[in-house]
């Protein structure tokens, strides 16, 4: 089976779209974008022309690659006192000079779409997610994506390779969540193909282009590839697709698969905060 990310994230979206009609919200996204990454702003311009198919209005902040830290927290203090808008994200990677995490902590847990602020992200770790946890969006599309394919995730061994806080950690915890048995691998893991041949489920979020192949999977498996990597302009994954189809694995296309539902995930946390603040 092809784990296509685009019938399930427009299922989604059109569903947010047919409730803010009902509700008469019109959700606002605000992004702010600091530098010259081409992979941001191509991400940014994807993250914008989806939002605006499905009725969210977004405003773009773009900021010079050498803003000052100071800077882009007041502009994110700011956004958290905007009440014309009803969530914002920063775009990452920031520029080396400011502090990441910093950044993060700034934003209102309320406004936080993207969901990376450490309320929500222990909220997701805690599993006690409420109607105004924001969960991460990569790691909830993946969620999200298992959930329409039906993939039983319960008493699985569900291997996940990256453990990043935006996807490895958050996925993790919330397969563990779902009762899968739940290894994270990264790149001091010693034997990593043995992880990977035992797994049910397998979710990749590395960044190295086509490192998992046919022979290293199980027959039958789930292969959920988040990576994405540029070679001569083309978007790469982490696994090589057609040899794990081969295979006989289920696997995420790429690009297709876990990028659509990412946005997807991120335009619905920002309808819940929209909905959120209707009620208010
Ligand atoms: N589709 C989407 O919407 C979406 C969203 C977010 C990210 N991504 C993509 O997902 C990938 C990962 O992103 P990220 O932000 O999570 O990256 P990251 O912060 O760079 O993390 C990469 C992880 O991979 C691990 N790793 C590196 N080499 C490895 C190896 N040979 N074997 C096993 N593990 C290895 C690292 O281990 P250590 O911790 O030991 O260094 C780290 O934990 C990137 O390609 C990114 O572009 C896609």
């Amino acid at each position: 089976m092809i784990l296509s990310g685009k019938e399930p994230a427009e299922k989604i979206l059109e569903k947010c779209r047919n409730t803010a009609k009902k509700l008469n919200i019109k959700p606002v996204l605000a992004v702010v974008l600091v530098g010259d990454d081409p992979a941001s702003h191509i991400y940014v311009n994807k993250k914008k022309k989806t939002a605006e198919k499905y009725g969210v209005e977004t405003r773009v902040h773009i900021m010079p690659e050498n803003t000052p830290e100071p800077e882009l927290l007041k502009l994110v203090e700011k956004l958290n006192k905007d009440n014309t808008i009803d969530g914002f994200i920063v775009q990452l990677p920031l520029p080396r000079h400011i502090n990441q995490n910093k950044v993060i902590e700034a934003i209102d847990p309320k406004k936080d779409v993207d969901g990376f602020h450490p309320i929500n992200i222990g909220k997701v770790f805690l599993d006690i997610i409420d109607e105004k946890t924001f969960i991460p969006a990569t790691p909830y599309g993946i969620i999200e994506l298992l959930n329409y394919y039906s993939v039983p995730i319960e008493g699985k061994k569900a291997v996940v390779i990256g453990r990043s806080t935006i996807v490895g950690k958050p996925v993790a915890a919330l397969l563990l969540n779902k009762n899968a048995t739940v290894t994270i691998c990264h790149s001091r893991t010693k034997n990593l193909k043995k992880q990977i041949k035992d797994a049910d489920i397998v979710v990749v979020a590395v960044g190295k282009p086509e490192m998992i192949n046919g022979s290293m999977v199980k027959k039958g498996s789930y292969i959920i590839d988040a990576g994405t990597s540029r070679i001569e302009g083309k978007i790469v994954g982490d696994v090589n697709f057609e040899s794990v189809k081969l295979k006989g694995a289920h696997c995420t296309p790429n690009p297709g698969g876990v990028g659509p539902m990412t946005i997807a995930m991120l335009l619905k946390n920002t309808f819940k905060a929209a909905e959120i603040r209707g009620l208010q």
